[in-house]
């Protein structure tokens, strides 16, 4: 039997990248204080600051909040409802059990709604974008990122966190090496502070394994949408995870030694820009005053736009 190294009763889970097995109490506590440590090394954010918890309904955003609530932190919850379909209605039953999680610990939760605030779904939206060739995911990725922006101003969040985990930015630094997409390496950090008109934004759970905050989430008995977004079939993303996690299967500690050395290089990769800063110029948007890289509209007006001319 598997024990605790804390206090040697039966352990839930075994960390073989940490050589660290734990019971359900200390795991519990061992999440809590990865996370504040993690807090405190990238400098994201302090008790004082009002933080905007971006939550889709899954496992690591409904965690997050959770362990950031539980170290008593000032948050509130944002959902976006993005109309992606499938056999269960994915984003209503997304929607369904984050108000769920808000309501049972009493937290604020602003939600936006994609078709009645932009006249769209994501579906709707990549279908009329096809010639620009936007895929669902790009185009959600779009009207996530200005969503988020958009709330943490208009309400005067000092941050924005997502719930990003290793496996996620493992697969997207893997994919920015194999491309040598050097301005993307440069910008993948856990904090980026404030800009003109952008809201810093955090990945206080960017150390810890998929499985980490799968098993946080089980055994809190937070309950998840466990479904993955029909459109993420067959992405990128999803093969690097497999394929990363190959890797990891031969050599426990793989994929955090990868993210950490990353982190690491950065300052020797980048020696001009500190880990956090980047120094592209931006203009506010014509339309929302967004910060944009060009002068003019920025490409979620565009899209929004082009899309209401041509209906
Ligand atoms: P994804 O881009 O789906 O991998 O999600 C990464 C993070 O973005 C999640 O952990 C959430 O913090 C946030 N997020 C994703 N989808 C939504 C949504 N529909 N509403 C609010 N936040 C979201
Ligand atoms: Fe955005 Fe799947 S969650 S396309
Ligand atoms: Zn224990
Ligand atoms: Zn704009």
């Amino acid at each position: 039997m598997m024990k605790c190294r804390k206090c040697n009763q039966k352990a839930v889970i075994n960390m073989r990248h940490h050589k660290l097995s734990l019971c359900k109490s200390h795991f519990l506590e061992w999440v809590g204080d990865q996370t504040e440590r993690n807090i405190r090394k990238y400098k994201m954010f302090t008790r004082n600051d009002r933080i905007l918890v971006a939550v889709s309904g899954g496992k690591d955003s409904l965690a997050l909040w959770d362990v950031l609530n539980k170290l008593s932190y000032k948050t509130a919850g944002l959902y976006i409802h993005l109309g992606i379909p499938g056999e269960d209605h994915y984003s209503t039953k997304s929607q369904i059990l984050t108000e769920k999680f808000a309501s049972e610990n009493q937290l604020l939760l602003h939600t936006v709604n994609a078709k009645q605030e932009f006249g769209k779904t994501i579906p709707e939206f990549s279908e009329s974008n096809k010639r620009a060739k936007s895929k669902p995911c790009s185009v959600c990725g779009l009207v996530k990122r200005h969503t988020m922006n958009e709330i943490a101003t208009k309400y005067g969040y000092d941050v924005l966190v997502t719930g990003h985990n290793l496996d996620d930015e493992v697969s997207v630094l893997f994919n920015n090496v194999l491309a040598w997409q050097v301005d993307f390496l440069r910008r993948q950090t856990p904090f980026i502070p404030a800009k003109v008109g952008l809201t810093p934004k955090a990945k206080p759970f960017c150390r810890f394994y998929e499985r980490e905050t799968a098993a946080y989430a089980f055994l809190s008995n937070i309950e998840y949408i466990t479904d993955e977004c029909p459109f993420s079939e067959g992405s990128t993303t999803l093969q690097n995870k497999e394929l990363l996690n190959q890797l990891e299967h031969k050599r426990a500690g793989t994929k955090l030694a990868f993210y950490l050395k990353f982190l690491n290089a950065k300052k020797e990769l980048f020696p001009e820009h500190e880990i956090d800063h980047f120094s592209d110029e931006l203009f506010p948007c014509a339309v929302c005053g967004q910060p944009t890289t060009a002068p003019g509209k920025c490409t979620f007006c565009r899209m929004v736009i082009r899309d209401q001319e041509l209906t």
